[in-house]
């Protein structure tokens, strides 16, 4: 059932987070489905403005569609990940979106105010709700490469006059976290006494942590030894999640971990399979993996388990 992202955020906010997974392709859409009812979970199925170019939009929509239907007991919200106005105009009037992401936060404070407004008046006029971004998150989405020095964490009281001024209903921060599968050069790590103050000027108001895989060192490990070179890859301590939801943070974004499960297993298996050609059997390996990195991920964002709490609040 697709329900609207704030319906979630209500249920979820200082309890747990939901994790908003992107996906670009089937056999992703099926292990995400497989994994959050395997651990009754809701969630957040996000598509970036690459995915929508990949796979096509109406490709996207229908195999969600058909995800839907094949796992009736799914609770999940849709959303378009790192939109720009004009994306976000197309997926509000679609009537397909619980969600778009207005991502102006290259832009100064003004004009992104001015630009995230536009949206929020579009998007509310059809019940669409609004994820905006303030600060600079460090690494490389769509276009756009950010390096480290250039990255800046999001000021507290810029934040809630921003919240004010756009009208937003939800916020991503930009808390130490970046893009990618190399995080955190040198000594970084997530700054809790930023999202603290955040919070304190911003109570009740849901927080949306970017990048935050995890980037597995055994999974690099893996990839490595089976012909990758990705060389100094780390991420995010997943078991800080439980330290971040408490604080307001209650959207979790992960992309590059389904890409490294991805990598993992299609590396093993044609490396041990040399003269295999089947894509099916790969591809099976991949939905019930990812589907079980989804489950182990819901577990450490506190959403594993949810999902009967999440129907009971919307009934
Ligand atoms: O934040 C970016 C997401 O990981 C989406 O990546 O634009 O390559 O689909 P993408
Ligand atoms: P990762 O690159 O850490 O998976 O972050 C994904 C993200 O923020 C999508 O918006
Ligand atoms: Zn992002």
């Amino acid at each position: 059932m697709i329900v609207t992202t704030d319906q979630l955020f209500k249920v979820a906010y200082g309890k747990f987070a939901i994790g908003a997974y992107n996906i670009n392709n089937m056999e992703q859409t099926l292990g995400l489905f497989q994994g959050n009812v395997e651990s009754q979970a809701p969630f957040i199925l996000q598509i970036s403005r690459g995915a929508r170019k990949y796979a096509n939009v109406k490709m996207m929509e229908a195999m969600i569609r058909a995800a839907e239907e094949i796992f009736p007991e799914a609770i999940f919200a849709v959303h378009l990940d790192h939109g720009d106005e004009e994306t976000c105009y197309d997926c509000i009037d679609s009537g397909f979106y619980s969600s778009v992401m207005i991502d102006a936060s290259h832009h100064p404070f003004e004009e992104n105010v001015a630009i995230t407004k536009r949206v929020v008046e579009a998007a509310h006029a059809k019940g669409v709700s609004v994820e905006a971004e303030l600060g600079m998150l460090g690494g490389v989405e769509e276009n756009i490469k950010v390096d480290e020095k250039h990255a800046s964490l999001t000021d507290p009281d810029e934040a809630k006059a921003f919240v004010e001024q756009s009208g937003c209903d939800s916020l991503a921060v930009a808390i130490g976290t970046s893009h990618g599968a190399y995080k955190f050069s040198g000594s970084q790590g997530l700054h809790f006494d930023r999202i603290a103050e955040i919070q304190k000027r911003l109570p009740g108001f849901p927080l949306v942590m970017h990048g935050s895989s995890s980037v597995p060192q055994e999974e690099v490990a893996r990839i490595n030894a089976a012909g990758g070179k990705l060389a100094g890859a780390k991420g995010v301590d997943e078991d800080q999640f439980a330290k971040a939801y408490p604080l307001g943070v209650t959207k979790v974004n992960i992309d590059t971990d389904g890409r490294l499960v991805w990598t993992r297993v299609h590396r093993e298996y044609f490396r041990d399979e040399p003269e295999g050609f089947d894509f099916r059997k790969p591809g099976k390996i991949y939905v019930a993996e990812y589907a079980k990195f989804i489950a182990h991920k819901n577990q450490k964002l506190g959403s594993a388990g949810k999902l009967e709490m999440v129907r009971q609040a919307l009934s």
